[in-house]
């Protein structure tokens, strides 16, 4: 499977040096292509914040690599020093953003790293914890594969997909999670006509997952997001394929915002509702939806981004949710690199979800 992010290029990687995080500014896309470094830990902060990085696994994949840069740079020569720098480092990073729990268990994986060998000298910690950020990329790009080839088996040539906010390969590494079945099935010769919620506000589904299936060749129609149940009604859509950001021991699954709307519509017209993702998004420690903490983030985003003047009124209040949850009972499927888990997902989490659970 050859398709790579954009123009074959990582979107989250070590800068040459090995001292700074290079990323995509996805915040500039469809428009600008533009890399940025990032070097230090208010830089880090800022772009997963300000979703300059985003999509959970991309973030997860940032702050490994962010977290051993920073570890890289401390000048203490004891461990007791180092590991209280790393924990400031960690815990700042890890308020960036709550809802994706791929951020903790990076943050924590690495944590590892520093606290089972905190016995050996700070520079062999330091060359452990960037073996370790590497390979967390690694997995993340083997699990993506294993997703694509799971989601594909699950479509037919010529069907209709929607899908909302964007989980390709800028949201992952590489291949991405719910679109990756769709490159992979366009590689093998097969076509599919995919409808791109644009994803309001911040439109993740219009810059972000419109760029990639265009320039990949795939058939794709923008629409927005009050849209879905039309096309839904004509006959469109044969299955929906989204991400995930945290996915409970019960199956309850919180995605970006309008992520649950979709999933109550697909089962009023009885569409299939697959959420796609890796195992480091099930979080058996929040025992359903209720447990997941939903990021609520700037008014201004919903009233005036976008917009050459405010869309409201001054003072009007704005209420802007960055996900919500999805009921398990309204999915029909969760892809993930270890097989598709089905109902009752109490069982069929457990099984694929505890080694990720117990790396927490
Ligand atoms: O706020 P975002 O853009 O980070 O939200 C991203 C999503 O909701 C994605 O669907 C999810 O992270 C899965 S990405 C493979």
């Amino acid at each position: 499977m050859e398709t790579v992010g954009i123009n074959g290029a990582d979107n989250v990687s070590l800068s040459k040096d090995g001292k700074k995080v290079r990323i995509i500014d996805q915040t500039l896309l469809p428009g600008k292509e533009e890399y940025l470094e990032l070097e230090t830990l208010e830089e880090l902060y800022d772009a997963i914040f300000e979703l300059k990085v985003r999509g959970a696994p991309a973030i997860g994949i940032c702050a490994g690599f962010g977290i051993y840069i920073l570890a890289n740079k401390s000048e203490a020569k004891d461990f007791e020093p180092f590991y209280a720098e790393f924990v400031k480092n960690k815990e700042h990073l890890n308020s960036s953003r709550p809802t994706a729990v791929n951020l903790s268990w990076a943050l924590n994986r690495m944590e590892r790293v520093v606290t089972e060998n905190k016995d050996l000298p700070v520079d062999t910690i330091k060359a452990l914890l960037r073996q370790e950020c590497i390979r967390i990329q690694e997995e993340d790009i083997e699990m993506c594969k294993r997703i694509s080839e799971y989601g594909l088996s699950v479509l037919k040539d010529g069907w209709g997909i929607l899908t909302h906010c964007n989980a390709g390969p800028l949201a992952t590494s590489k291949y991405g999670t719910a679109l990756g079945p769709l490159f992979l099935g366009k590689e093998r010769g097969m076509n599919f006509k995919v409808f791109a919620d644009e994803t309001r506000p911040l439109l993740q589904g219009a810059r972000l997952t419109a760029y990639e299936l265009d320039k990949a060749g795939i058939d794709v129609s923008l629409i927005c997001d009050n849209m879905a149940s039309l096309v839904m009604k004509n006959g469109w859509i044969n299955a929906c394929f989204v991400g995930c950001d945290r996915i409970a021991a019960n199956g309850d699954t919180a995605n970006k915002i309008g992520t649950s709307g979709v999933a109550v519509l697909a089962k009023y017209y009885g569409i299939p509702f697959y959420v796609l993702g890796p195992s480091s998004t099930i979080d058996l420690e929040c025992k359903t939806g209720e447990d997941i903490e939903i990021e609520l983030r700037d008014a201004e985003e919903i009233r005036s981004k976008f917009y050459k003047e405010p869309m409201t009124p001054d003072g009007v209040r704005c209420y802007n949710p960055a996900f919500d949850v999805t009921d398990h009972t309204l999915i029909t499927g969760i892809v993930t690199e270890g097989g598709i888990c089905y109902p009752p997902f109490t069982e069929s989490l457990e099984k694929v979800g505890g080694e990720a659970g117990r790396k927490k």
